[in-house]
């Protein structure tokens, strides 16, 4: 499906907040977490380029630190999913960090988000360990992954 992925805006958050808050797995946080990050991140989101041309189908967006980012989240709304669409966040994110000179991307999953896990292991995130319960509601452990940029 034909998206276009761009920097977000702060008039984006109301809807990368709706379709975050239709995905169970995904990290949950408040619009003004959501408007910093605009602000001092990195914030990409998918638009669709034809039909409804101008939805929003999803978004990413990662703390962006000297050598270090750490992605916080990826979403896709659950009538675009299977179409692609992570991907090209994830490419243009990376992307991204590595014309910025990030040598890391790093970010943490719950162990039995296997779609997620297969996202970052397919854009060649290895594994680094595991936090023992790190999560809560239902409680259950952490995989850490990071992507290295040999330079
Ligand atoms: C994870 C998520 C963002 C993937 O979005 P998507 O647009 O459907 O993914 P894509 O179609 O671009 O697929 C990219 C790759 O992800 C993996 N993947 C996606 N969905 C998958 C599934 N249901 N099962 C296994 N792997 C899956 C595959 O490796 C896939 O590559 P392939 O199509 O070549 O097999 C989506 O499932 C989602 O929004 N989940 C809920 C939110 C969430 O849990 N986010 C992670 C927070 S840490």
């Amino acid at each position: 499906m034909p998206v276009a992925i761009r920097s977000a805006g702060l008039d984006d958050v109301p809807a990368i907040l709706a379709i975050e808050r239709q995905a169970s797995s995904a990290a949950h946080w408040t619009s003004e977490q959501y408007n910093k990050l605009v602000g001092s991140g990195v914030v990409l989101v998918a638009e669709q380029a034809a039909e409804e041309a101008g939805q929003l189908c999803g978004f990413v967006c990662a703390q962006a630190g000297a050598g270090e980012w750490e992605i916080e989240n990826v979403v896709v709304a659950a009538k675009f999913l299977r179409r692609g669409i992570a991907d090209e966040l994830m490419r243009e994110l990376i992307q991204r960090a590595e014309s910025e000179a990030a040598s890391t991307i790093v970010l943490e999953v719950r162990e039995s988000n296997l779609p997620a896990r297969g996202l970052y292991e397919k854009h060649r995130f290895r594994e680094m360990g595991r936090r023992r319960s790190y999560y809560k509601d239902p409680s259950e452990n952490a995989i850490l992954y990071a992507l290295r940029f040999d330079r």
